[in-house]
């Protein structure tokens, strides 16, 4: 029997991650489901945005499922101090080094794309974030220097986590279609020129994955100009964190982009923290409108990658593509004049799509 933290954290967090964890029980009776507190539900509760208890929670977890952090009133406030910092803090403490965001246009959405369909169908890319390092774990500081308020950011990479992080890409790029591109800004940063240098060398263990090197302002726009370009992107930790909000959009909302954060380069059966990539959307939080897709899809990963049960990934991903095909669907992909679905009719209707095997007992 396996244990999941849940971790609903802020905004839409509750909502999408309570349809996400009925999702799970009801393919996988046996699971379960410890509460614990993250983000500004944290520091109202206990005064810091990662709590020891919520730590030990996890720790004890075979998963976590994460909802989203943030709030109003923490600008200025220092970033150890903000509710971003638990979501930080997870990752950093439990080695969450690659960050698996997959993108893609299910069938019948095309045409809610903010592109043309006739780009979008069929697009189908995951991008590999690095995610423990980089600007945002590099030393900070904000001070007065030479009379003028300075502040400091540090971009810091070993060849250790490149390589890491890339090796988990390559083996990614061979379960797909064998393309991979490298992610970088090697023209201006010294960080990118050894990014890519590690990566070029760990190619030759790949012979069957076509590796190319693209600048991080190219890729911007030719993520717009022809996404089904790509298969696996790997980058690093700022340019993954932009770049995934934008192919997450082009899929027609980021409210069905789900996320795995995972300590391990290989292996079915390992620990992660599985995440929508979305945040808290505040302008709708609390009022049963927000997409559960993408915590939902996230509740798959985490089947398929910390439960070892991809049979139970592929039916909830099933279950959620024949939904949205189906509709209702929640307000941000409906198109004009549908019915909409609310957070927890949404879930209702995935659980219903399940294939009876998943969802006995
Ligand atoms: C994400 C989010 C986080 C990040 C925030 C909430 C700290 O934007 O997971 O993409 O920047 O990593
Ligand atoms: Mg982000």
């Amino acid at each position: 029997m396996a244990h999941i933290a849940v971790l609903a954290g802020d905004g839409i967090g509750p909502e999408v991650t309570a349809a996400a964890q009925r999702v799970l029980a009801a393919a996988l009776p046996d699971l379960t489901f410890t509460p614990a507190a993250v983000g500004a539900a944290a520091i109202s509760l206990h005064g810091t945005p990662l709590p020891a208890q919520t730590l030990e929670v996890c720790a004890a977890s075979d998963a976590i499922l994460f909802g989203a952090v943030g709030g109003p009133g923490f600008d200025g406030v220092r970033p150890e101090q903000r509710p971003e910092a638990g979501i930080l803090g997870l990752r950093k403490h439990f080695g969450l080094f690659a960050n698996l965001r997959p993108s893609r246009v299910f069938a019948g959405l095309e045409d809610r794309s903010p592109l043309r369909a006739e780009i979008v169908r069929g697009m189908d890319l995951a991008i590999v974030r690095e995610l423990t390092g980089g600007l945002y774990f590099g030393i900070k500081s904000l001070e007065i220097e030479a009379g003028v308020m300075t502040a400091r950011e540090s971009l810091v990479y070993t060849a250790d986590e490149i390589e890491r992080v890339a090796v988990f890409a390559f083996e990614l790029a061979q379960t797909r279609r064998r393309k991979l591109t490298s992610i970088d800004k090697n023209n201006v940063l010294v960080s990118s020129q050894l990014w890519r240098r590690i990566v070029s060398e760990r190619a030759a263990d790949y012979p069957d994955v076509e590796l190319e090197h693209m600048l991080v302002d190219n890729a911007a726009m030719q993520l717009v100009r022809d996404p089904r370009h790509f298969d696996v992107i790997v980058t690093e930790n700022m340019f993954g964190d932009i770049l995934s909000d934008e192919a997450a959009m082009i899929t027609g909302s980021i409210g069905a982009a789900p996320s795995a954060s995972l300590g391990a380069a290989a292996g079915e059966h390992r620990f992660g923290l599985y995440e929508p990539i979305s945040g808290t959307a505040p302008d709708i939080a609390g009022t049963n409108r927000a997409n559960p897709a993408a915590a939902i899809l996230s509740a798959a990963l985490l089947a398929r990658f910390s439960l070892g049960d991809p049979g139970t990934a592929d039916a909830i991903e099933a279950a959620v593509a024949q939904t949205l095909a189906r509709g209702p669907r929640t307000a941000d992909l409906a198109a004009p004049g549908d019915p909409i679905a609310s957070t927890a009719s949404f879930a209702d209707a995935v659980i219903a799509a399940l294939p009876t095997r998943a969802h006995a007992g």
